[in-house]
């Protein structure tokens, strides 16, 4: 079929929205209709050029959710009519990371999906006769994807999915570091470095989790007043002293859980430091640039703290998205605040410059 997408044709362009052919869905994999893809920071990123593993042509967008319009042969588990929600991070339930429960980085089509391929390691996008890739297995600045089933999250058809987009990647990844990463438990001291989508999903975590105080540090009031609108208890404006001043409130000994959401290793360095003598659990969600290392002083080590990363907020996608859309649907996730800017498909370079310029906290695509 004939769709319109946004195309990466060269890094460090705009993308251009055009036409492209989507071939059927082959066995396993599921033809879904975008109503709705936020625009993350991940594309901008590999857009940008300054992500090693990118390629291109490739059409970007992973922020999805829609609605299945045909499954391909021996699909099971959704239907067509389904609302979905699109996984970068898939579940296939099966392989040794899936069976444990200790990760959610699931080993089944890793490979192929890093090269820009469906799992049978070829691809349904084209154009002229020459293919296309698919980006992060997901592809969604598009009317239409086809993606594995085992990338797919079925979840309430009453959530609007301009909402439900966003728990692809941007806020879950900030709940579940709370949740399923760090296991934030009641009555604790957190501090969430970085009040974007991924630093407020955290603070929103946190609070779920029964947290006692929850500290948000951003460099913007803006942004630190949407923290307060998410749980956050306390909200400071980022700078050298911060460590101290986490230390100073905490009897000197440091907040039980620290969540870094900036990317920033000099704040990841803060997160490690801040977090508590004997047992404090610092959470790194933030993707560091290319070769840029975290310093951190073995002493901190010795004497207790944990030092943890975070990919997809360890959210096992297939299972746990549709349980944190049920949360937000029983008002326990107050999603609405996060949608600053909706727009077209034709639009999504201006998505890019709103992101650029920190205006706001996330665009989101209408189809
Ligand atoms: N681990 C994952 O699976 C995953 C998924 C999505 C995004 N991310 C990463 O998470 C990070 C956050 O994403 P986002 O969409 O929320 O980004 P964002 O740019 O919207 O937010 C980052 C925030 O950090 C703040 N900040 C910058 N310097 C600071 C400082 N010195 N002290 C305190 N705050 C500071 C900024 O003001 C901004 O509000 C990025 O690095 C992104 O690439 C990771
Ligand atoms: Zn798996
Ligand atoms: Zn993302």
């Amino acid at each position: 079929m004939r769709m319109r997408a946004a195309v990466l044709e060269r890094f460090g362009e705009p993308l251009v929205v055009q036409d492209v052919e989507l071939a059927d869905p082959r066995p396993g994999e599921v033809l879904v209709r975008l109503v709705a893809c936020g625009v993350c920071h991940t594309d901008l990123y590999t857009a940008s050029g300054a992500d090693p593993s990118g390629y291109a042509p490739a059409v970007l967008g992973h922020e999805g959710a829609g609605v299945v319009e045909r499954v391909g042969e021996g699909v099971t588990s959704v239907a067509e009519g389904d609302h979905v929600v699109t996984l970068f991070s898939p579940q296939c339930g099966e392989c040794e990371h899936c069976r444990s429960p200790r990760t959610n980085l699931c080993l089944a089509i890793r490979e192929q999906q890093n090269k820009g391929y469906l799992p049978d390691g070829t691809t349904r996008l084209s154009r002229d006769g020459k293919d296309i890739r698919h980006f992060m297995g997901t592809s969604t600045f598009a009317e239409y994807t086809v993606m594995p089933e085992i990338a797919l999250a079925k979840v309430d058809p009453e959530a609007p999915l301009e909402h439900a987009c966003l728990f692809a990647c941007g806020l879950s990844t900030g709940l579940g570091a709370a949740m399923f990463s760090a296991r934030v438990e009641p009555g604790s001291t957190c501090v969430v470095f970085g009040a974007g989508m991924v630093g407020l999903g955290a603070v929103a975590g946190c609070r779920l989790q029964g947290a006692e105080r929850v500290i948000c540090v951003d460099l913007s009031e803006d942004r630190l007043e949407l923290a307060r609108g998410q749980g956050a208890t306390d909200t400071w404006l980022g700078g050298q002293d911060v460590v101290q001043r986490v230390l100073d409130e905490t009897r000197g000994f440091g907040a039980d859980y620290t969540i870094e959401a900036t990317g920033n290793v000099n704040v990841m360095r803060q997160a490690v430091e801040s977090a508590r003598m004997g047992w404090g659990l610092c959470t790194v969600a933030g993707v560091a640039g290319k070769g840029e290392t975290l310093d951190i002083v073995p002493r901190y080590l010795i004497t207790g703290r944990r030092v943890c990363g975070s990919s997809f907020g360890g959210v096992k996608g297939r299972e746990q998205v549709p349980q944190l859309v049920q949360r937000y649907l029983d008002g326990e996730i107050d999603v609405a605040p996060f949608v600053s800017h909706r727009m077209e498909l034709d639009d999504v370079n201006r998505g890019f410059e709103l992101m650029h310029a920190q205006d706001g906290i996330r665009s989101v695509i209408d189809f």
